[in-house]
């Protein structure tokens, strides 16, 4: 066997420290990174960012670690959650955010941040929580934002701002998301079939005050883990499928103030049933009020004023 070249051996001893250091190194350098993320999402606050706590707190002068709204990793020491709701923020978020590799939870809701949804967001495969509600975001859904994002996404809340548009089918890429939450925009179209047998984790879906309209999927029905489903303040027609039968979990189901007509289905009101709060006011709903009802020992709130629905006085009988 031939002997190492003496280079070879050269480099190893060159080697040997940066290796034995590698992991310090490594991290600090990437803090590094996390730190000039933040900065330059800093300087994309445009408005009275050097009059707010976050302006002034937001400088090198100690380890962005320490910086109001960031959490780091005990392990690791690189920024694994930003919290900077409610500070009255005016601003985008900039690419920068997609060099958080370790982000795990992001918020910036009650602010006023406006502009596109970064691209960039896809890149971090760690995140699972990203809560955009209550700022100026408006425009289309991106299809490629969410056809590219992590599916370690668990909870995504876009909810109170002014997106526009149809729910693109990429968005049934999220297999693991638990929590959807898009009520108070400006959405249209239909609620696609496909999302919702794609979703089958989905635990809360609020789609409550947007523009929706079509029937509801019978595809409903294949959203086991669904537990709470707000839809009120839309144009949802036609009648409400059976299949909701098979949602065992089913805790809350509104669906006020819709075009939605028909008898209340029965196959949702076994004594079986999980329902605490049922919600089909101001709807076309017609016939009686079905006596199984009477049944459903979870059921602590009922609203249905505002139908053609006799036989409302049993309300009383049965819950009163
Ligand atoms: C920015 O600061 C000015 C005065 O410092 C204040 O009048 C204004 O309301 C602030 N704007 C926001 C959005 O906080
Ligand atoms: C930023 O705020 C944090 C938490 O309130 C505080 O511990 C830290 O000292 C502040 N840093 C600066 C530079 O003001
Ligand atoms: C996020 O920050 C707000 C203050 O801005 C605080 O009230 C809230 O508890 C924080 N949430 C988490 C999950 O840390
Ligand atoms: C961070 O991301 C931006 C935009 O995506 C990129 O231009 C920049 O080179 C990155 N910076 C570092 C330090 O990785
Ligand atoms: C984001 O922060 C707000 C206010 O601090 C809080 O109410 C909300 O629950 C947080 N969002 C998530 C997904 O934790
Ligand atoms: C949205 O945020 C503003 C502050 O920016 C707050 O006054 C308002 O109550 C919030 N709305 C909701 C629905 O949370
Ligand atoms: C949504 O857009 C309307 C104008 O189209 C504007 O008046 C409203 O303030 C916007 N809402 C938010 C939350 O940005
Ligand atoms: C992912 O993003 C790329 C561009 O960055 C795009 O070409 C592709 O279609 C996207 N994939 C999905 C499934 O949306
Ligand atoms: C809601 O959708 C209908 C069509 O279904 C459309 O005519 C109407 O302009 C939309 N309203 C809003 C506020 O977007
Ligand atoms: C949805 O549930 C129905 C039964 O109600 C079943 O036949 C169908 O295969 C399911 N679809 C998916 C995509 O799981
Ligand atoms: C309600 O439950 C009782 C058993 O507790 C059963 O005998 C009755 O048939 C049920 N009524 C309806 C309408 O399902
Ligand atoms: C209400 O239902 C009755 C029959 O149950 C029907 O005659 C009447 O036309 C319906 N009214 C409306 C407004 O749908």
């Amino acid at each position: 066997m031939e002997r190492s070249s003496p280079i070879l051996q050269l480099i190893a001893l060159f080697l040997l420290p940066y290796l034995f250091n590698h992991n310090l190194a490594y991290t600090t350098t990437d803090l590094r990174t996390d730190e000039l993320s933040l900065l330059a999402f800093k300087s994309h606050i445009t408005a009275n960012s050097s009059h707010t706590t976050l302006g002034k707190n937001w400088t090198t002068k100690t380890s962005v670690c320490n910086w109001i709204g960031v959490t780091c990793g005990s392990r690791h020491r690189r920024v694994i959650a930003l919290n900077i709701s409610y500070m009255s923020l005016v601003g985008t978020i900039p690419p920068h955010i997609g060099n958080l590799s370790f982000l795990v939870s992001l918020n910036v809701s009650g602010n006023h941040f406006h502009g596109d949804l970064p691209q960039e967001l896809t890149h971090l495969r760690r995140l699972r929580v990203i809560d955009l509600s209550n700022n100026s975001f408006a425009g289309e859904l991106p299809r490629m934002w969410f056809g590219n994002m992590t599916d370690s996404l668990e909870e995504l809340n876009l909810n109170f701002n002014n997106f526009s548009g149809i729910i693109p089918q990429e968005i049934g890429h999220l297999c693991n998301l638990r929590i959807l939450n898009i009520r108070s925009n400006k959405l249209n179209g239909q609620i696609p079939a496909s999302v919702l047998s794609q979703c089958s984790q989905l635990q809360e879906l609020w789609l409550s005050h947007n523009n929706f309209s079509g029937t509801l999927p019978i595809e409903i029905g294949n959203m086991t883990q669904l537990q709470k489903f707000r839809a009120s303040g839309n144009k949802i027609t036609g009648t409400i499928p059976q299949e909701i039968g098979h949602l065992s979990n089913l805790r809350v189901f509104h669906m006020r103030d819709n075009l939605l007509s028909g008898q209340i289905p029965t196959s949702t009101l076994s004594q079986r049933s999980q329902l605490q709060e049922l919600s089909l006011s101001i709807n076309s709903f017609s016939g009686t009020l079905p006596k199984e009802i009477g049944n459903m020992s979870q059921l602590q709130k009922f609203w249905a004023y505002s139908n053609n629905i006799t036989g409302m006085i049993l309300i009383h009988v049965f819950l009163g």
